[in-house]
């Protein structure tokens, strides 16, 4: 380890420029200059040095969904809305980047306000609505990506478009499948956002079982999974897990946001005063990790379950790999760790490999 290793050093430096400087900035804002920062990550040159900082270890390799994974530890839905990040977020060491959500027709989501931090929680309210630039745009860009070597796997997340109503939801899926099943690793089916209304009444079997044969059909050989809320109870986490293995989909990611307020620290004025969205980071770990569990008591061990909600440490990813992940993600906790957060965690499961890599699903 050398004076400036980023993984020593990296994290009380983040913490200060976090407190000094982004906590003062609006969250989107702060979301805005990451993004120019992880870019520039991403640019020829550039790029190769901050791998050389961040490449996960060989021996963290995992292979799912057919594919090879230089990490079990991927970044996300939600980050990377419009595909213009991911090859910078795989520099810094996330084996997988999920971009999206993407909707057939582009459209500018929620007005702002409509992302908060809770700092005291580590956590965050977002009503976001799928701001994004529209399915056609975003097949373009990931087109191009497709020909950079050394690139992180990229999935796809597909949901609903704002002005296509819920009883023709399953066309509009399908529109998007035809655009980005070319250019994607594999496709995720969210029909778990609480931004968009009516979305999570798709889970509802009778609605999500010819709305995913429908995006299967249209996916091809693309592994298509399906993204749930952590708000369902156990009965409908069950069904759902046995209707993916029926209709014989890749996997499930679980969870979304949740519209809880629950195990929360930071005062309730402060909360309610956010309004409605979906509350994600440490407050939804436990509910993230029990449906873990459930699915994967249900499905069979070559079905690829990612867990999501409430990732904060290389012991997290872990604890969910020993509980049945194929594969694990993290959103909230980049925005409290900084720009080294997959690298440790990459490096903090190489201290402990027989638990937490090297693994194939
Ligand atoms: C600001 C924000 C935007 C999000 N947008 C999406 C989205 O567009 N699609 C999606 O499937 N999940 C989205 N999510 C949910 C995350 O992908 C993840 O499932 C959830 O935040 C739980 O993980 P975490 O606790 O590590 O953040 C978003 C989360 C946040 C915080």
């Amino acid at each position: 380890m050398t004076a400036i290793d980023p993984a020593r050093h990296g994290g009380s430096v983040y913490r200060f420029v976090f407190w000094a400087f982004f906590s003062r900035l609006t969250p989107e804002r702060a979301h805005s200059l990451a993004a120019f920062v992880i870019r520039c990550a991403g640019l020829p040159g550039v790029r190769n040095v901050v791998r050389i900082l961040c490449k996960p270890p060989r021996e963290s390799h995992v292979v799912a969904l057919g594919l090879v994974f230089d990490s079990p530890f991927g970044l996300a839905a939600g980050f990377d809305k419009n595909a213009q990040m991911a090859i910078g977020l795989g520099a810094f060491g996330f084996g997988h980047v999920e971009v999206g959500t993407v909707t057939a027709h582009a459209q500018p989501g929620n007005p702002r306000p409509r992302l908060f931090r809770l700092i005291p929680d580590r956590a965050l309210i977002n009503r976001m609505g799928f701001n994004n630039d529209g399915a056609e745009v975003i097949a373009r860009r990931l087109e191009k990506l497709r020909h950079i070597k050394k690139r992180p796997i990229i999935g796809v997340n597909i949901g609903k478009s704002r002005v296509v109503d819920v009883e023709d939801a399953e066309s509009d899926y399908v529109t998007s499948t035809r655009l980005l099943a070319p250019v994607a690793d594999y496709l995720v089916v969210n029909v778990s956002s609480p931004n968009t209304p009516g979305l999570r009444g798709l889970q509802e079997l009778d609605s999500l079982e010819p709305l995913l044969g429908a995006v299967a059909h249209e996916a091809g050989s693309v592994p298509l999974l399906v993204k749930i809320a952590p708000d369902l109870d156990d009965v409908q986490v069950d069904e759902i897990a046995r209707l993916c293995v029926r209709l014989k989909l890749s996997g499930i990611i679980a969870t979304n946001t949740t519209v809880s307020r629950e195990h929360l620290v930071t005062p309730s004025n402060i909360v309610d005063a956010c309004g409605p969205g979906g509350l994600s980071g440490p407050p939804v770990a436990q509910r993230s990790h029990e449906v873990l569990r459930r699915i994967r008591s249900i499905v069979p061990p070559e079905f690829c379950v990612i867990s999501v909600g409430g990732i904060e440490t290389a012991d997290d990813v872990r604890a969910r790999i020993r509980d049945g992940a194929t594969l694990v993600q993290g959103y909230t906790g980049y925005i409290y760790q900084g720009p080294w957060w997959a690298r440790n965690i990459n490096r903090g499961l190489q201290s402990h490999p027989e638990k937490g890599s090297s693994s194939t699903r």
